[in-house]
Protein backbone atom coordinates (compact mmCIF):
# COMPACT_ATOMS: atom_id res chain seq x y z
CA UNK A 1 0.00 0.00 0.00
CA UNK A 2 1.20 3.86 -1.17
CA UNK A 3 2.05 5.55 1.88
CA UNK A 4 -0.05 9.28 1.41
CA UNK A 5 1.40 12.35 2.96
CA UNK A 6 0.84 15.48 3.78
CA UNK A 7 3.74 17.72 3.15
CA UNK A 8 2.97 21.04 2.73
CA UNK A 9 0.05 22.97 4.64
CA UNK A 10 -1.40 26.85 3.95
CA UNK A 11 -4.18 29.27 4.60
CA UNK A 12 -5.98 32.50 4.00
CA UNK A 13 -7.89 34.89 5.98
CA UNK A 14 -9.05 37.92 4.31
CA UNK A 15 -7.88 40.97 6.96
CA UNK A 16 -10.98 42.44 7.20
CA UNK A 17 -12.54 41.65 10.64
CA UNK A 18 -16.10 41.76 11.63
CA UNK A 19 -16.44 42.06 15.79
CA UNK A 20 -19.48 40.90 17.89
CA UNK A 21 -19.34 44.70 18.85
CA UNK A 22 -19.54 45.62 15.06
CA UNK A 23 -22.45 43.50 14.73
CA UNK A 24 -23.81 44.83 17.85
CA UNK A 25 -24.35 48.12 16.02
CA UNK A 26 -26.61 46.43 13.01
CA UNK A 27 -28.62 43.80 14.35
CA UNK A 28 -30.77 43.00 17.89
CA UNK A 29 -27.96 40.77 19.66
CA UNK A 30 -25.03 41.37 22.41
CA UNK A 31 -21.29 40.17 22.32
CA UNK A 32 -22.35 38.64 25.35
CA UNK A 33 -25.00 36.35 23.66
CA UNK A 34 -22.96 35.28 20.87
CA UNK A 35 -19.75 34.48 23.02
CA UNK A 36 -21.38 32.81 25.96
CA UNK A 37 -23.44 31.01 22.93
CA UNK A 38 -21.09 30.05 20.98
CA UNK A 39 -17.19 30.41 21.87
CA UNK A 40 -17.25 33.41 18.87
CA UNK A 41 -15.81 37.06 19.62
CA UNK A 42 -14.96 38.00 15.67
CA UNK A 43 -14.87 36.67 12.00
CA UNK A 44 -13.15 37.92 8.71
CA UNK A 45 -14.87 38.91 5.88
CA UNK A 46 -13.71 39.03 2.16
CA UNK A 47 -13.65 42.63 0.65
CA UNK A 48 -15.55 42.83 -2.30
CA UNK A 49 -14.21 41.84 -5.42
CA UNK A 50 -12.64 39.04 -4.13
CA UNK A 51 -13.77 35.10 -4.89
CA UNK A 52 -13.66 32.26 -2.92
CA UNK A 53 -10.84 30.81 -5.70
CA UNK A 54 -8.79 34.20 -4.89
CA UNK A 55 -8.62 32.98 -1.11
CA UNK A 56 -8.03 30.04 -2.14
CA UNK A 57 -5.25 30.84 -4.10
CA UNK A 58 -3.04 32.08 -1.80
CA UNK A 59 -3.35 29.33 1.07
CA UNK A 60 -2.49 26.75 -1.67
CA UNK A 61 0.57 29.07 -2.80
CA UNK A 62 1.66 29.03 0.68
CA UNK A 63 1.22 25.32 1.16
CA UNK A 64 3.09 24.63 -2.50
CA UNK A 65 5.56 26.73 -0.85
CA UNK A 66 5.96 24.98 2.40
CA UNK A 67 5.95 21.55 0.34
CA UNK A 68 8.66 22.74 -2.28
CA UNK A 69 6.24 22.02 -5.10
CA UNK A 70 5.97 23.96 -8.48
CA UNK A 71 2.87 24.22 -9.66
CA UNK A 72 3.35 22.14 -12.87
CA UNK A 73 3.84 19.37 -10.68
CA UNK A 74 0.32 19.35 -9.38
CA UNK A 75 -1.87 16.60 -11.39
CA UNK A 76 -5.18 16.93 -8.98
CA UNK A 77 -7.10 19.79 -7.23
CA UNK A 78 -9.92 19.09 -5.13
CA UNK A 79 -11.62 21.81 -3.66
CA UNK A 80 -14.16 21.91 -1.02
CA UNK A 81 -16.79 24.13 -1.46
CA UNK A 82 -20.34 25.44 -0.49
CA UNK A 83 -19.47 28.87 -1.97
CA UNK A 84 -17.67 28.52 -4.88
CA UNK A 85 -17.31 31.54 -7.10
CA UNK A 86 -19.85 29.90 -9.74
CA UNK A 87 -21.46 26.95 -9.84
CA UNK A 88 -20.26 26.44 -13.57
CA UNK A 89 -17.37 26.28 -14.18
CA UNK A 90 -16.62 24.42 -10.57
CA UNK A 91 -14.89 26.81 -8.12
CA UNK A 92 -11.47 24.39 -8.55
CA UNK A 93 -11.47 25.11 -12.37
CA UNK A 94 -11.01 28.81 -11.84
CA UNK A 95 -8.63 27.86 -9.34
CA UNK A 96 -6.69 25.78 -11.18
CA UNK A 97 -6.37 28.59 -13.93
CA UNK A 98 -5.18 30.76 -11.58
CA UNK A 99 -2.23 28.52 -9.61
CA UNK A 100 -1.23 28.08 -13.42
CA UNK A 101 -1.46 24.12 -12.72
CA UNK A 102 -1.51 23.07 -16.44
CA UNK A 103 -1.01 19.61 -15.61
CA UNK A 104 -3.52 19.58 -13.15
CA UNK A 105 -7.55 18.14 -13.39
CA UNK A 106 -9.64 19.84 -11.08
CA UNK A 107 -13.38 19.73 -9.41
CA UNK A 108 -15.50 20.89 -6.36
CA UNK A 109 -16.65 18.69 -3.56
CA UNK A 110 -20.04 19.55 -1.63
CA UNK A 111 -20.20 18.54 1.65
CA UNK A 112 -20.76 21.59 4.10
CA UNK A 113 -18.49 21.71 6.97
CA UNK A 114 -17.17 18.75 6.54
CA UNK A 115 -15.95 19.34 2.95
CA UNK A 116 -11.80 18.62 3.61
CA UNK A 117 -12.15 15.82 5.15
CA UNK A 118 -14.29 13.93 1.90
CA UNK A 119 -11.60 16.11 -0.33
CA UNK A 120 -8.93 14.62 1.08
CA UNK A 121 -10.53 11.52 1.33
CA UNK A 122 -11.33 11.38 -2.44
CA UNK A 123 -7.45 12.85 -3.02
CA UNK A 124 -5.75 9.74 -1.00
CA UNK A 125 -8.17 7.10 -2.74
CA UNK A 126 -7.16 8.61 -6.00
CA UNK A 127 -3.11 8.83 -5.78
CA UNK A 128 -3.25 5.10 -3.66
CA UNK A 129 -5.07 3.99 -7.23
CA UNK A 130 -2.26 5.59 -8.94
CA UNK A 131 -4.30 7.59 -11.12
CA UNK A 132 -2.85 11.14 -9.62
CA UNK A 133 0.41 11.54 -7.65
CA UNK A 134 0.24 14.83 -6.32
CA UNK A 135 -3.07 16.77 -4.96
CA UNK A 136 -3.79 20.31 -3.57
CA UNK A 137 -6.51 19.41 -1.32
CA UNK A 138 -7.81 23.11 -0.35
CA UNK A 139 -11.33 24.33 1.19
CA UNK A 140 -12.64 27.79 0.93
CA UNK A 141 -14.94 29.84 1.66
CA UNK A 142 -16.78 33.01 1.68
CA UNK A 143 -20.13 32.63 3.68
CA UNK A 144 -20.45 36.46 4.77
CA UNK A 145 -21.89 36.43 1.27
CA UNK A 146 -24.36 33.26 1.54
CA UNK A 147 -25.63 34.28 5.21
CA UNK A 148 -28.87 36.57 5.66
CA UNK A 149 -27.49 39.11 7.26
CA UNK A 150 -30.48 39.73 9.44
CA UNK A 151 -31.16 36.32 10.64
CA UNK A 152 -29.79 36.88 14.16
CA UNK A 153 -29.29 33.13 15.31
CA UNK A 154 -27.38 32.19 12.01
CA UNK A 155 -25.07 35.23 10.56
CA UNK A 156 -23.42 35.74 13.35
CA UNK A 157 -21.66 32.43 13.44
CA UNK A 158 -19.89 32.89 10.03
CA UNK A 159 -16.81 33.83 8.34
CA UNK A 160 -14.70 33.65 5.48
CA UNK A 161 -10.99 31.93 4.96
CA UNK A 162 -9.05 29.47 3.27
CA UNK A 163 -6.99 26.12 3.56
CA UNK A 164 -5.26 24.31 1.73
CA UNK A 165 -2.39 21.08 2.25
CA UNK A 166 -0.32 19.54 -0.24
CA UNK A 167 -0.60 15.45 -0.45
CA UNK A 168 0.90 12.90 -2.54
CA UNK A 169 2.52 9.32 -2.11
CA UNK A 170 6.16 10.02 -0.36
CA UNK A 171 7.76 8.56 2.63
CA UNK A 172 8.32 11.92 3.99
CA UNK A 173 5.71 14.39 5.42
CA UNK A 174 3.09 13.23 7.60
CA UNK A 175 1.41 10.24 7.26
CA UNK A 176 -2.51 10.16 6.41
CA UNK A 177 -3.17 7.19 8.08
CA UNK A 178 -6.78 7.01 7.31
CA UNK A 179 -10.19 8.72 6.12
CA UNK A 180 -13.85 7.94 6.88
CA UNK A 181 -15.97 9.95 5.94
CA UNK A 182 -20.57 9.33 6.00
CA UNK A 183 -23.97 11.46 5.00
CA UNK A 184 -27.40 10.84 6.31
CA UNK A 185 -29.55 12.57 3.47
CA UNK A 186 -32.75 12.10 4.72
CA UNK A 187 -31.81 14.73 7.29
CA UNK A 188 -30.20 17.22 5.19
CA UNK A 189 -33.05 19.53 5.60
CA UNK A 190 -31.76 20.93 8.84
CA UNK A 191 -28.85 23.33 7.17
CA UNK A 192 -29.78 23.96 3.69
CA UNK A 193 -29.21 26.14 0.85
CA UNK A 194 -33.11 26.32 -0.34
CA UNK A 195 -32.56 28.60 -3.34
CA UNK A 196 -30.38 28.93 -6.24
CA UNK A 197 -30.53 24.86 -7.34
CA UNK A 198 -33.25 22.99 -9.40
CA UNK A 199 -35.72 22.45 -7.59
CA UNK A 200 -36.52 26.54 -7.24
CA UNK A 201 -35.11 27.79 -10.27
CA UNK A 202 -35.38 29.83 -12.09
CA UNK A 203 -34.28 32.74 -9.84
CA UNK A 204 -36.96 34.96 -9.22
CA UNK A 205 -37.50 38.21 -7.50
CA UNK A 206 -40.25 36.58 -5.72
CA UNK A 207 -37.07 33.89 -4.48
CA UNK A 208 -35.20 36.43 -3.92
CA UNK A 209 -37.42 38.55 -1.47
CA UNK A 210 -38.12 35.33 0.15
CA UNK A 211 -34.12 35.02 0.76
CA UNK A 212 -34.13 31.24 -0.27
CA UNK A 213 -30.38 32.40 -1.78
CA UNK A 214 -29.17 32.32 1.67
CA UNK A 215 -28.17 30.09 4.13
CA UNK A 216 -31.06 28.30 6.32
CA UNK A 217 -30.49 26.22 10.03
CA UNK A 218 -33.65 25.00 10.58
CA UNK A 219 -33.96 24.12 14.96
CA UNK A 220 -30.30 25.06 15.19
CA UNK A 221 -30.21 23.39 18.54
CA UNK A 222 -31.40 19.97 16.88
CA UNK A 223 -28.33 19.47 14.99
CA UNK A 224 -26.27 21.13 17.92
CA UNK A 225 -27.32 17.37 19.50
CA UNK A 226 -26.31 15.68 16.28
CA UNK A 227 -23.24 17.12 15.84
CA UNK A 228 -21.82 16.50 19.13
CA UNK A 229 -22.78 12.92 18.72
CA UNK A 230 -21.49 12.62 14.96
CA UNK A 231 -18.04 14.20 16.48
CA UNK A 232 -17.38 11.77 18.95
CA UNK A 233 -18.48 8.91 16.85
CA UNK A 234 -16.03 9.94 13.96
CA UNK A 235 -13.67 10.40 16.55
CA UNK A 236 -13.62 6.99 17.86
CA UNK A 237 -14.37 5.33 14.30
CA UNK A 238 -10.63 6.69 13.50
CA UNK A 239 -9.07 5.44 16.47
CA UNK A 240 -10.65 2.13 16.47
CA UNK A 241 -9.69 1.33 12.58
CA UNK A 242 -6.14 2.38 13.40
CA UNK A 243 -5.93 0.27 16.77
CA UNK A 244 -4.99 3.54 18.65
CA UNK A 245 -6.37 4.34 21.82
CA UNK A 246 -8.38 8.10 22.74
CA UNK A 247 -5.51 8.54 25.43
CA UNK A 248 -2.89 8.37 22.04
CA UNK A 249 -4.16 11.29 20.49
CA UNK A 250 -2.34 14.05 20.51
CA UNK A 251 -4.21 17.05 18.85
CA UNK A 252 -7.99 16.85 18.12
CA UNK A 253 -8.49 19.71 15.01
CA UNK A 254 -12.19 19.96 14.89
CA UNK A 255 -14.41 21.90 13.13
CA UNK A 256 -15.30 25.04 15.00
CA UNK A 257 -19.47 25.36 14.60
CA UNK A 258 -19.51 26.29 18.36
CA UNK A 259 -17.32 25.99 21.36
CA UNK A 260 -19.97 23.88 23.42
CA UNK A 261 -20.07 21.21 20.86
CA UNK A 262 -16.39 21.07 20.75
CA UNK A 263 -16.49 21.05 24.22
CA UNK A 264 -19.66 18.34 24.39
CA UNK A 265 -17.68 16.36 21.84
CA UNK A 266 -14.13 16.34 24.20
CA UNK A 267 -16.84 15.61 27.08
CA UNK A 268 -18.30 12.48 25.54
CA UNK A 269 -14.67 11.38 24.26
CA UNK A 270 -13.48 12.26 28.08
CA UNK A 271 -10.56 13.77 26.09
CA UNK A 272 -8.55 17.22 27.52
CA UNK A 273 -9.82 20.20 26.16
CA UNK A 274 -6.00 21.49 26.25
CA UNK A 275 -5.51 18.47 23.84
CA UNK A 276 -8.18 20.32 20.91
CA UNK A 277 -7.12 22.78 18.34
CA UNK A 278 -9.33 26.05 18.86
CA UNK A 279 -9.59 29.26 16.15
CA UNK A 280 -13.30 29.63 17.04
CA UNK A 281 -12.86 32.70 19.01
CA UNK A 282 -11.14 34.77 16.25
CA UNK A 283 -12.44 33.12 12.31
CA UNK A 284 -16.24 32.00 13.85
CA UNK A 285 -17.21 28.92 11.56
CA UNK A 286 -15.65 29.04 7.73
CA UNK A 287 -17.35 25.68 7.25
CA UNK A 288 -15.52 23.44 5.27
CA UNK A 289 -12.15 25.69 5.16
CA UNK A 290 -12.02 25.65 9.41
CA UNK A 291 -10.60 22.59 10.31
CA UNK A 292 -7.19 23.44 7.47
CA UNK A 293 -7.14 26.71 8.56
CA UNK A 294 -6.45 25.07 12.05
CA UNK A 295 -4.37 22.33 10.70
CA UNK A 296 -2.04 25.23 9.64
CA UNK A 297 -2.15 27.35 12.57
CA UNK A 298 -1.52 24.41 14.85
CA UNK A 299 1.88 23.22 12.30
CA UNK A 300 3.12 26.80 11.61
CA UNK A 301 2.47 27.70 15.41
CA UNK A 302 4.54 24.37 16.82
CA UNK A 303 1.40 22.88 18.38
CA UNK A 304 1.64 19.93 16.18
CA UNK A 305 5.24 18.30 16.55
CA UNK A 306 6.97 15.37 14.50
CA UNK A 307 5.56 12.23 15.47
CA UNK A 308 2.35 13.55 16.84
CA UNK A 309 -0.91 12.07 16.26
CA UNK A 310 -3.16 14.67 15.18
CA UNK A 311 -7.35 13.50 14.72
CA UNK A 312 -9.03 15.74 12.21
CA UNK A 313 -12.91 15.41 12.72
CA UNK A 314 -15.90 17.43 11.08
CA UNK A 315 -19.57 17.81 11.12
CA UNK A 316 -21.78 19.34 8.51
CA UNK A 317 -24.89 20.09 6.23
CA UNK A 318 -26.19 17.01 4.24
CA UNK A 319 -25.42 15.69 6.93
CA UNK A 320 -22.29 14.52 6.64
CA UNK A 321 -18.98 13.88 9.12
CA UNK A 322 -16.04 12.12 9.36
CA UNK A 323 -12.64 12.06 10.68
CA UNK A 324 -8.87 11.76 9.40
CA UNK A 325 -6.18 10.44 11.33
CA UNK A 326 -2.37 11.71 10.80
CA UNK A 327 0.93 10.64 11.96
CA UNK A 328 2.87 13.73 11.86
O1 LIG B 1 -21.21 23.71 11.20
C1 LIG B 1 -22.04 22.67 11.70
C2 LIG B 1 -23.44 23.07 11.68
N1 LIG B 1 -23.76 24.10 12.65
C3 LIG B 1 -24.66 23.84 13.56
O2 LIG B 1 -25.13 22.73 13.63
C4 LIG B 1 -25.09 24.94 14.50
C5 LIG B 1 -25.41 24.31 15.80
N2 LIG B 1 -26.21 25.17 16.64
C6 LIG B 1 -25.72 26.20 17.39
O3 LIG B 1 -24.56 26.50 17.34
C7 LIG B 1 -26.67 26.86 18.37
O4 LIG B 1 -27.88 26.16 18.37
C8 LIG B 1 -26.91 28.37 18.08
C9 LIG B 1 -25.68 29.18 18.42
C10 LIG B 1 -27.31 28.59 16.63
C11 LIG B 1 -28.05 28.91 18.97
O5 LIG B 1 -27.75 28.67 20.34
P1 LIG B 1 -28.85 28.03 21.32
O6 LIG B 1 -28.26 27.97 22.65
O7 LIG B 1 -29.31 26.74 20.68
O8 LIG B 1 -29.97 29.13 21.32
P2 LIG B 1 -31.51 29.01 20.90
O9 LIG B 1 -31.66 28.79 19.43
O10 LIG B 1 -32.16 28.01 21.80
O11 LIG B 1 -32.06 30.46 21.22
C12 LIG B 1 -32.17 30.93 22.56
C13 LIG B 1 -32.71 32.36 22.53
C14 LIG B 1 -33.96 32.55 21.69
O12 LIG B 1 -34.80 33.42 22.39
P3 LIG B 1 -36.05 32.88 23.25
O13 LIG B 1 -36.91 32.15 22.26
O14 LIG B 1 -35.48 31.97 24.28
O15 LIG B 1 -36.67 34.12 23.80
C15 LIG B 1 -33.46 33.26 20.45
O16 LIG B 1 -34.42 34.08 19.86
O17 LIG B 1 -31.74 33.27 22.01
C16 LIG B 1 -32.34 34.09 20.98
N3 LIG B 1 -31.31 34.40 19.99
C17 LIG B 1 -30.48 35.46 20.10
N4 LIG B 1 -30.38 36.43 21.01
C18 LIG B 1 -29.41 37.36 20.84
C19 LIG B 1 -30.98 33.70 18.87
N5 LIG B 1 -29.96 34.31 18.24
C20 LIG B 1 -29.63 35.39 18.98
C21 LIG B 1 -28.64 36.38 18.84
N6 LIG B 1 -28.59 37.33 19.79
N7 LIG B 1 -27.76 36.41 17.82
Amino acid sequence: MKRISIVGTGSYLPEKILSNYDIEKFLDTSDEWIYTRTGIKQRRIAENGLATSDLCKVACERAMEMAGVKAENIDLIVLATITPDTHCPAGANWLEAKLKCKNAVSFDITAACTGFIFALHVAVHLIKSGANKTALVVAGEIMSRVVNWKERESCILWGDGAGACVITDSKDGAEILSTHIHTDGENGDTLLMPGGGSKTTPISHESVDRGLHYLKMIEANKSFKVAVNRFAEACEEAVRFNNVKMEDIDLIVPHQANLRIIQGMAKKLNFPMEKVYLTIEKYGNISSATVPIALDEAVRDGTIKKGNLVLLTAFGGGLTWGSSLIRW
